[in-house]
């Protein structure tokens, strides 16, 4: 039986899968990144070469397991992180580390570009708005600030893109993934002459843009030696990684809608046109399905919320004073925050540690843990923040509402989707039942789907999904629960205005401090 490889560039590591015909997991690695370096407060960068390392040794890593060889992959699907900028000089070299989805420093270029293009006819173009996680603004900041290095640059490529330019020698990226620069016309799907013409960017610059099933090129003799794939083994466009996570949990067709709880998190809905919100408060990109869009709504901080209590309050203190054993730390306080009432009785977290996209498009927003008391304990924080990140992935369904985004049935990807309490938690705050999908591996998966369109073994993204996406369990909103959470999540909607106040002042110093 043929095999299809799924490749997934993301941000705190790359992982590669192997999927058989039938959709079976055949194996599976994922190796780390280096953590993104921030120079600077809002900064985010890596470096792309840690992408092709990480790539380079998962790969080798399921070519080692059992029931896989080279020689049986049919294809290979590329996802990764999105907006990322990698800039490649004249000789494909990397010039500077590539500035992340998260990073938010290029407040001042979405500014200039919304000026230069004018906010109506830049959602007209583009669909979306200036954001600073895009990856048009990340140009102008680097031409610039870094003019010297700006004059160098030949091509901009996405993450997953440069690992395929490493892969295959072919620079080429997928629609999806290119909807997230800001500099393609996703109606049209293609990249946007005006857009480009008037950012005074050349089109030279950008890959050319594929559905995400058709194949870019093949892995070229170079890419097979580091990596140890068979030289010709094809490779597909792929997509960026929240529309090929979403075809990895069949949310194809309008009406399926997915919550996907990762370092961000993400509120996908599968749609049959582009469609627009008119504040541009959330996302309309091309999907990787042909001829089909999504919107989406995302939270920056949502896994990240919880590794970031992780790392700076530690898990799990008691058992090791207890002698116990060292147990994942994330079952650790996911099993106190079970302890604690839902609703969190009345402590609220507001998710804002990377400022935030949907709904407030403000990168200076700042998260805050509110509503403590002395009787409070550890437990209600973590369950607090658990609930904090569902509230704010509830926005979105606002939007989606208010639009009339269909929605039929919610599918949970992610870390959100492996704990129990964070399950229950979402199924009660968006009001919803929830499902979780057999092979819940993210966007490698759908990537590995995609790949096998690309090889002929379905002839459609809709009929790999009906093929081999399988839900398994199914949650329904609990209605006593379902009414705090209604409650609370009205509480949570004045958190943002407040906090606003204080960052603004607070903002205002930090940026005089600057110009001074
Ligand atoms: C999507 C987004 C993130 C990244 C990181 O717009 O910025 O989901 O793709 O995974």
């Amino acid at each position: 039986m043929s095999l299809l490889l799924g490749i997934d560039v993301g941000t705190g590591g790359t992982r590669a899968l192997v999927v058989d015909e039938r959709g079976g997991i055949v194996a599976s690695a994922t190796a780390e990144h280096a953590p993104f370096a921030s120079p600077q407060t809002g900064w985010a960068e890596q470096d792309p070469h840690d992408w092709w390392r990480a790539t380079r040794e998962a790969v080798h890593a399921v070519l080692t397991q059992p029931g896989v060889s080279a020689d049986a992959i049919a294809a290979i699907g590329l996802s990764g992180q999105m907006h990322g900028s990698t800039l490649l000089d004249a000789s494909d070299q990397v010039v500077r580390p590539a500035l992340l989805w998260c990073d938010q420093r290029t407040h001042r270029q979405c500014q200039q570009i919304t000026e230069t293009i004018g906010a109506a006819r830049l959602i007209q173009l583009t669909f979306n708005p200036a954001l600073t996680g895009f990856t048009a603004p990340k140009l102008l900041w680097v031409r610039e600030h870094e003019p010297d290095t700006w004059q160098n640059v030949r091509s901009v490529l996405l993450p997953k893109d440069y690992v395929r330019f490493r892969l295959t020698g072919h620079k080429a990226t997928d629609v999806a993934d290119a909807s997230g620069t800001l500099l393609f016309d996703v109606g049209a799907r293609e990249w946007s002459d005006t857009m480009l013409r008037e950012l005074e960017l050349k089109p030279s610059l950008m890959p050319e843009a594929f559905e995400s099933p058709m194949v870019t090129g093949s892995v070229s003799p170079a890419g097979a030696e580091a990596t140890g794939l068979t030289v010709g083994t094809p490779v597909v466009a792929g997509g960026g990684d929240q529309a090929a996570g979403a075809v990895g949990m069949g949310i194809v067709r309008a009406g399926a809608v997915s919550a996907t709880i990762g370092t961000s998190g993400v509120v996908f809905a599968a749609t049959d046109r582009p469609v627009l919100e008119p504040g541009g408060r959330i996302h309309t990109f091309c999907h990787a399905v042909p001829g089909r869009w999504h919107v989406m709504g995302v939270t920056l901080g949502a896994g990240l919320s919880l590794r970031w209590f992780r790392d700076q309050f530690g898990a799990g203190q008691s058992d090791v004073a207890a002698g116990l054993p060292p147990r994942d730390p994330y079952d650790l306080m996911t099993e106190a925050a079970a302890t604690a009432p839902v609703g969190s009785d009345g402590v609220l977290w507001a998710p804002y540690l990377m400022g935030e996209r949907t709904p407030h498009l403000d990168p200076h927003a700042r998260a805050a843990l509110v509503g403590l008391s002395g009787s409070h304990t550890r437990a209600h924080v973590v369950r607090a923040v658990l609930e904090g990140v569902a509230f704010s992935l509830k926005d979105s369904f606002s939007i989606f509402e208010a639009m009339q985004v269909p929605v039929s049935h919610v599918r949970l990807g992610g870390g959100g989707a492996r704990s129990d309490l964070w399950r229950r938690i979402q199924a009660d705050t968006y009001g919803y039942p929830v499902e979780i999908v057999a092979a819940e591996e993210g966007a490698a998966y759908g990537a590995a789907l995609l790949a096998g369109v690309g090889a002929g073994v379905w002839r459609t993204v809709d009929e790999a999904c009906d093929a081999v996406v399988r839900v398994v369990t199914r949650i329904e909103p609990n209605a006593t629960n379902r009414a705090t959470m209604a409650r609370q999540y009205e509480r949570f909607k004045a958190l943002y205005p407040a906090l606003r106040g204080l960052d603004n002042r607070e903002g205002a110093m930090t940026r005089r401090r600057q110009l001074t």
